[in-house]
């Protein structure tokens, strides 16, 4: 039976069949979608494929530049043709939570400025109401208290500061995350993302609503696409 890590493997590289010569691509954040992104540079020396990246993150950024994988930055990123991620989890609907990488604020820039986005998950990732994954939300570092006091008005469950308070994982854009235990009981996302998403000092919420056009999953039985039905895959 395969291991966690060949699920990430065999999810990360199967959903590179969505990309073709000429792509523009955001290249995603974390260990499952790492696979991918050396899925592409294999596709980029060995098949000659013409493709350029946005990556999610300075970490990705790392990854693709040491691979080799022609970037371009997140600032001139408009019209990008697919965006390969991993995400935390996924719905019947194809709505995410995303986060867990602390890299949600730069993934929902470039996933929303994509003609579309394939998720690469393994089968854990699969839920029916999301909210069992603490909901990541990156704050300003300087309003984090006011904004962890409004979080919890709406949160069920504990909005905790990720790191220690003396010292707070800090994100790729000088913010900090704080993880929302809402359980699982976000039925509806979107209205949830609004409602967060007004208090001020927060920056951005790792709920991706309406996003996702198809998630390439791998579980012990193999790798499976589910594409949603009405989306733009
Ligand atoms: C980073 C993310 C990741 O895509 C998410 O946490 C999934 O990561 P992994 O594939 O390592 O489980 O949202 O911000």
């Amino acid at each position: 039976m395969a291991g966690a890590e060949q699920l990430k493997e065999q999810a990360g590289i199967a959903a590179c069949r969505f990309v073709t010569d000429g792509m523009s691509l955001g290249l995603g954040t974390g260990s499952t979608v790492r696979y991918s992104i050396i899925e592409i540079a294999r596709m980029i020396k060995e098949e000659g494929i013409e493709v350029v990246g946005v990556p999610t993150s300075e970490d990705t950024k790392r990854l693709a530049e040491h691979l080799e994988i022609p970037l371009r930055t997140i600032d001139v990123a408009t019209n990008l043709d697919l965006t390969i991620d991993g995400a935390d989890e996924f719905d019947p609907k194809f709505d995410l939570i995303k986060g867990g990488g602390g890299a949600l604020t730069r993934e929902k820039i470039v996933a929303k400025a994509s003609n579309s986005m394939v998720v690469v998950a393994d089968e854990t990732k699969q839920v029916s109401t999301l909210g069992g994954f603490d909901l990541p939300i990156e704050v300003d570092s300087i309003l984090w208290e006011d904004v962890r006091d409004g979080i919890s008005g709406i949160c069920p469950g504990e909005v905790r500061l990720r790191g220690e308070d003396e010292d707070p994982y800090i994100t790729d854009n000088q913010g900090f995350i704080l993880d929302c235990s809402f359980g699982p009981t976000i039925s509806n996302p979107e209205s949830l993302e609004r409602e967060i998403s007004e208090i001020p000092g927060v920056v951005e919420v790792g709920l991706f609503v309406g996003i996702c056009d198809a998630v390439v999953m791998a579980s012990s039985g193999g790798v499976e696409t589910l594409v949603k039905p009405d989306g733009r895959l």
